[in-house]
């Protein structure tokens, strides 16, 4: 069906005087004996289009066309709205593609972003969820040729798996054997299931990762992770987009050095291709946005040892929910208090204890902490978890065993430390996280469309 987007209408004032097609869902209908006026949207803008009916002239309008959420085709002549001079249609024809009855949920101008929850499919045609789905498309654009562009190859690792990447049990089981009584015990069960052994959906894409790292030297990944935790917060879904980098040859302040400069470069790209979509966020959802991104891009990232950083939380002049001591794993309270009282800027947390971190973590020679790195953002806290890793066959190992981990499902990670190992590191980005970081939306479920929480599923 040809016809012209509204965001082009809009915004090419050579327009004027055309005839042309323009389709769209009308958002607001005003209906009077002479006149009529609809606003049409098309997804393509956050702006709605006027349609100008001059029923006098004998234009037609359907009444079917005056509901909101009506799709509607229109041929008319593009002119300029002598009110606020923005482009607006003069009809000619009008045809209702697709009638919306009086059902339709979006009546009301405003809806809380709880009631909208409940109607993914629906909510995106809000302008606040056009704004996040746009940003999110502009910024996953970014992601990706920020890494091409620096010779980083797009990798796709596996997301069903039989090796718990993070070791903490937060797996999704793939099975294809439903409820059965038939097995004596679990050996039994997995070993006639469909890969004849336990599986699962992957928490990262990281072991796999390491492997290509070191064939291609620079490598990302950029697709969903899955976590059955059971935390029912505004930063946690079950299924998430996740962003893993992972670097032959470098060690912690390169990463460190990576992780500032990719985040400072799809802040900078978002700024400059949505600022409708910033204005809006300003304007609806976090007063001082701007000044707040203009802030990441162009100051230095704080760097702070956690040591240091649980001195400062012992200090601050706070009673927090969870006391504060030297290998206790940081609360939410706790980053936010860092990143949002003291330093106002985002952090990188360094050097935490190895007991509250993964195994793969590359042990520091003190033999109490790991080169592991978290970057902690006002508003959201943890936005990118990362680390050197552990080039070290036996060092490795013996985490491993610490760890109670059993080493036959970690084969080919092995192997990478016996053959050519190097020093190498990477860091996985929660793509929602920076979503929220970068909309000013507070709750994780209004940055993903469908999103996957405990309890919750359609
Ligand atoms: O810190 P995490 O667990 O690190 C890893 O998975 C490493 N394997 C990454 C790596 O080094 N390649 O997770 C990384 C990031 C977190 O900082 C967070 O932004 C996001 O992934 N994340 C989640 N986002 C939404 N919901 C969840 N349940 C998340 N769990 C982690």
């Amino acid at each position: 069906m040809k016809h012209t987007d509204v965001k082009v209408i809009l915004n090419d004032p050579s327009l004027v005087g055309r005839e042309l097609t323009v389709c769209g869902w009308v958002r607001t209908a005003r209906d009077s004996k002479n006149m009529a006026f609809l606003a049409l949207n098309d997804g393509t803008t956050l702006g709605h289009l006027q349609i100008v009916i001059d029923k006098n002239a004998g234009v037609a309008l359907p009444p079917e066309a005056a509901k909101l959420g009506a799709a509607l085709k229109v041929i008319g002549t593009v002119a300029v709205n002598p009110n606020n001079g923005s482009a607006e249609i003069e009809a000619k024809e009008i045809t209702v593609l697709g009638p919306s009855p009086e059902d339709y949920p979006l009546q009301k101008k405003f809806q809380k972003l709880e009631t909208l929850r409940e109607m993914p499919h629906i909510r995106v045609r809000t302008n606040t969820f056009n704004a996040v789905f746009r940003v999110r498309s502009i910024m996953a654009a970014a992601i990706h040729r920020y890494f091409q562009e620096r010779g980083y190859v797009y990798v796709n690792t596996p997301l069903i798996t039989a090796s718990d990447c993070e070791g903490a049990g937060e797996m999704f089981k793939v099975t294809t054997i439903g409820y059965s009584d038939k097995y004596k015990n679990a050996d039994e069960y997995y070993a006639d299931d469909f890969f004849g052994k336990k599986a699962g959906l992957s928490v990262s894409g990281q072991l796999e990762g390491e492997g290509m790292a070191m064939a291609m030297g620079k490598i990302y990944t950029f697709g969903p992770s899955f976590r059955a935790e059971k935390s029912n917060t505004l930063r946690h879904v079950a299924e998430f987009w996740h962003v893993e980098p992972e670097i032959a040859f470098a060690e912690l302040p390169d990463l460190i050095e990576i992780a500032e400069d990719m985040i400072k470069y799809i802040v900078r790209d978002y700024m400059e291709k949505c600022p409708e979509e910033l204005k809006f966020f300003e304007e609806r959802f976090e007063k001082g946005l701007t000044e707040k991104l203009l802030n990441v891009v162009n100051n230095d990232f704080a760097v702070v040892d956690y040591t240091d950083a649980i001195e400062l939380l012992k200090k601050a002049d706070v009673e927090f929910e969870y006391p504060v001591d030297w290998g206790c794993d940081l609360q939410s309270e706790h980053e936010r208090y860092i990143t949002e009282q003291i330093y106002k800027k985002p952090v990188f947390l360094i050097n935490y204890p190895k007991a509250i971190k993964s195994f793969y973590m590359k042990q520091n020679p003190d033999g109490k902490t790991v080169a592991a790195t978290d970057l902690l953002v006002p508003g959201v806290g943890e936005i990118i978890g990362g680390s050197e890793r552990e080039a070290d066959y036996g060092k490795l190992v013996a985490a491993m065993k610490e760890k109670g981990m059993t080493m036959d499902e970690y084969r080919d990670y092995l192997d990478l430390r016996k053959f050519g190992s190097c020093p190498h590191a990477g860091f996985g980005l929660g793509f929602e996280r920076i979503i929220m970081y970068c909309t000013g939306m507070s709750n994780i479920r209004d940055v993903i469309f469908y999103p996957r929480t405990v309890g919750n599923i359609r």
